[in-house]
């Protein structure tokens, strides 16, 4: 009796505990159907990677996967803050299970979070936009990720061999962090990878060729890096739709093998090293809208099948040996803006290049052409700077302006995009006019201004693209100076003339205003570009900021230049160098506040034409206003602009 007892009695608790735990399990089923649960060990992951990411406003109290405020929040227009988790509730075990987390924007300061390795059934992590530090954890390996998207951050180290592991990707954006060092060449095992954005890091060493056999790739973006060798072959990458490759470090030429990327329609290469080569067999990409092929040494003419790329929007093939006559791109009347700048273009300037009523941008400043004066009533939006040799040889055939000049000058002050101010005794000439994708700015007597360009992938392009305004706090004397400055995506040229013949001192004021100096993204902008003075290269991936130790810091660059012909260039260029995504995506390009000339020992013939001059540069007269070197005239044109 006893014993039976003894025997039934673990067998009842059994029974008991058996019953217990299946009504559990299927009131927890029940629960997770109605109430979207997740399993205990996602809801602990996401509390570890919560405290790895920095993120402090996750809501515990509340069911993950519900639509709750702090694990969804409804998306702000014009902002980049994106906050959301989603769970996959129809599995087949019954539970919940985390998808994806897009955690943009939101400047966490921590790490990328080793913990998500933890909620097995991710593939999108997107942190897009904030302040994590730290490298990519080895736990990261053993996921099955389909987006891994980490741009903009301060990442930095090796990209690890372990990255191929994660053999489901088919995004990897690593854009804009401090990558550096080779990349492995396991990166070639991600055989489904469609996507890859490598823009803005400091990747050094050649092109694993491994890289070559992902022919799933529809997008390749590796502008900003110093890889060193030859540019990739192109083979087997034939679904490749855009193709970015600026300011890389790689060498030319754009190999033959490109011929095969039928279904590009997006192709930017710019500032290639090594030597000429040809125009590249592009003829097959008929779904082509954007090409930029800048800086790349190409020369030879523009070959005939440009022209049935009849889907192309944007053509730049500016800065290059390009020579000849311009094949007639009539027929692309999809254009938005065509830039033919810096290169050998001989001949008469096409009429269907004067004469199109079409409003978009055609710059072809930097040319050889022919042309014995400027072509009568051409069309807004030309750009003709520099282009042709002046016939009556004024400014020695560099056709700055028609106009002879009145008399010489010894200094010369512009605020760059900004309106006119007096610092101690000189006087900062406005610069306010609108700059544009292919603008010449000529009306004064004595200097003007050539602008080239558009900013790529704004979403929002407006002529005030091309200003950055007073978000600064400089402080001290030339402070006025730094509170707006010019910006450039492509090319922009200050220059003098009429200027007495002899050495001045050329002061370019700089100062980063765009960027911040906060614990946020948007602190991480690197804008780097080249300056040319009198056509000579004379600063090379010149970041201001790096130079001035910080932002809203005045910087002044001096340079000594001789006045040979009366003139004075200074000339500002994006070489596809630094970050293009910060503060927001399309800004990138140089930026100058204010350029300061003095002659030095050299004196104008009295004082009273000093005066004279100081009157004139006050007095802003339009050239509607022909001006004589009578002090008389200039009176009366003050009256005039008085009276208007
Ligand atoms: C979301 O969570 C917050 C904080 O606990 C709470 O105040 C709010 O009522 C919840 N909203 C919804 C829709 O459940
Ligand atoms: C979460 O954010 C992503 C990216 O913005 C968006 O595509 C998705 O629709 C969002 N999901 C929810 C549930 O809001
Ligand atoms: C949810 O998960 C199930 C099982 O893994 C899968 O079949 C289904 O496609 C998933 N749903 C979504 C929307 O991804
Ligand atoms: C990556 O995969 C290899 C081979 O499958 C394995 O030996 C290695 O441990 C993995 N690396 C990590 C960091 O998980
Ligand atoms: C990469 O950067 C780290 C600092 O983040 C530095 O210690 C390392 O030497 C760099 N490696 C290379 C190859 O430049
Ligand atoms: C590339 O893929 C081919 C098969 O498609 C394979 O034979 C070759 O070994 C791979 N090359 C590299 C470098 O991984
Ligand atoms: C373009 O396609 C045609 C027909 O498919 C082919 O014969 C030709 O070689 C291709 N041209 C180039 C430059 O690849
Ligand atoms: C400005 O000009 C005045 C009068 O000509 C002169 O006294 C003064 O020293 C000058 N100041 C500077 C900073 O050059
Ligand atoms: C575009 O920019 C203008 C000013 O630059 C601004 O007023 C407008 O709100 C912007 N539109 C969008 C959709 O961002
Ligand atoms: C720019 O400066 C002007 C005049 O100094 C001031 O009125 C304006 O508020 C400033 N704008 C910003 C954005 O700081
Ligand atoms: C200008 O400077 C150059 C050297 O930079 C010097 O050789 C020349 O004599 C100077 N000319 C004048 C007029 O001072
Ligand atoms: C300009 O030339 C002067 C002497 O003529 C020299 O002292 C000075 O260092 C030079 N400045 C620059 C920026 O080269």
């Amino acid at each position: 009796m006893l014993e039976k007892m003894s025997l039934s009695s673990p067998f009842c608790i059994f029974s008991f505990l058996l019953i217990i735990f299946t009504l559990a399990l299927i009131s927890e089923t029940i629960q997770a159907q109605n109430g979207r649960l997740l399993p205990k060990e996602e809801k602990n992951a996401l509390k570890e990677i919560a405290k790895q990411l920095g993120k402090k406003d996750w809501n515990f109290d509340m069911n993950p996967c519900d639509d709750n405020t702090t694990w969804t929040t409804p998306k702000r227009s014009n902002s980049q803050y994106y906050n959301n988790v989603t769970c996959n509730c129809s599995t087949p075990d019954g539970f919940c299970h985390v998808e994806s987390l897009f955690i943009r924007g939101q400047d966490l300061e921590g790490v990328l979070p080793a913990s998500l390795a933890k909620l097995t059934y991710l593939k999108t992590i997107d942190l897009n936009r904030n302040y994590l530090s730290g490298t990519i954890p080895p736990e990261w390996a053993s996921t099955n990720l389909e987006i891994m998207a980490i741009s903009n951050n301060r990442l930095s180290g090796a990209v690890p061999e372990y990255i191929g592991n994660i053999t489901s990707l088919v995004k990897l954006s690593l854009e804009a962090n401090l990558f550096n060092g080779s990349l492995p060449a396991e990166i070639g095992k991600l055989v489904n990878l469609q996507m890859l954005n490598l823009i803005a890091n400091d990747f050094t060493g050649v092109w694993p060729v491994e890289l070559n056999n992902l022919s799933k790739l529809t997008e390749l973006r590796v502008s900003s890096n110093n890889f060193v060798g030859k540019l990739p072959n192109f083979e087997s990458w034939k679904n490749l739709q855009m193709v970015e490759i600026q300011g890389s470090g790689f060498e030319g030429p754009i190999p033959q093998s490109i011929s095969v990327l039928t279904s590009l329609n997006e192709l930017r290469i710019s500032d290639l090293t090594g030597g000429a080569s040809e125009f590249p067999p592009l003829r097959n990409m008929t779904g082509m809208t954007k090409l930029v092929l800048r800086s790349c040494n190409i020369h030879g003419k523009i070959p005939g099948f440009v022209a049935v790329l009849s889907k192309l929007r944007f053509l730049d093939l500016s800065f290059n040996k390009l020579e000849g006559g311009i094949a007639n791109l009539r027929k692309l009347t999809k254009l938005e803006a065509m830039y033919l700048t810096g290169n050998a273009f001989v001949g008469a300037i096409p009429v269907w290049l004067t004469s199109q009523d079409t409003e978009y941008g055609i710059d072809l400043s930097y040319n050889k052409f022919d042309q014995r004066s400027e072509p009568s009533n051409y069309r807004e939006n030309l750009n003709l700077f520099r282009s042709f040799k002046g016939g009556n040889s004024v400014d020695n055939g560099k056709c700055l302006s028609a106009e002879p000049c009145s008399e010489e000058k010894y200094s010369l002050h512009i605020n760059c995009g900004g309106e006119r101010v007096v610092i101690g005794n000189t006087s900062y000439e406005a610069d306010e006019e609108s700059a544009g994708a292919a603008k010449f700015v000529s009306w004064r007597e004595n200097w003007g201004s050539s602008s080239t360009g558009h900013f790529w992938d704004r979403n929002n392009i407006s002529l005030n693209d091309y200003k950055a305004d007073n978000l600064s706090a400089i402080k001290g004397d030339g402070s006025p100076l730094y509170m707006t400055a010019r910006l450039s995506p492509l090319s922009l040229t200050y220059f003098a003339r009429c200027l007495a013949n002899g050495n001045y001192t050329l002061t370019l004021h700089f100062a980063e205003i765009v960027y911040r100096d906060n614990r946020s993204f948007q602190s991480l902008g690197r804008r780097v570009f080249d300056v040319y003075i009198q056509d000579r290269l004379k600063l090379k991936d010149f970041d201001i900021e790096s130079v001035a130790g910080g932002v809203d810091k005045a910087l002044k660059e001096k340079f000594n230049v001789t006045v040979q012909d009366k003139t004075v260039e200074v000339r500002f260029q994006y070489a596809g160098k630094g970050t293009t995504s910060i503060p927001s995506r399309g800004s990138y390009g140089p930026l100058v506040s204010a350029i300061s000339l003095e002659a030095i020992n050299l004196k104008p013939p009295s004082a009273l034409e000093t005066s004279f001059n100081q009157k004139k540069e006050d007095s802003n007269c339009s050239s509607d206003f022909v001006i004589s070197s009578h002090s008389d005239d200039s009176l009366c044109c003050l009256e005039e602009k008085k009276k208007q």
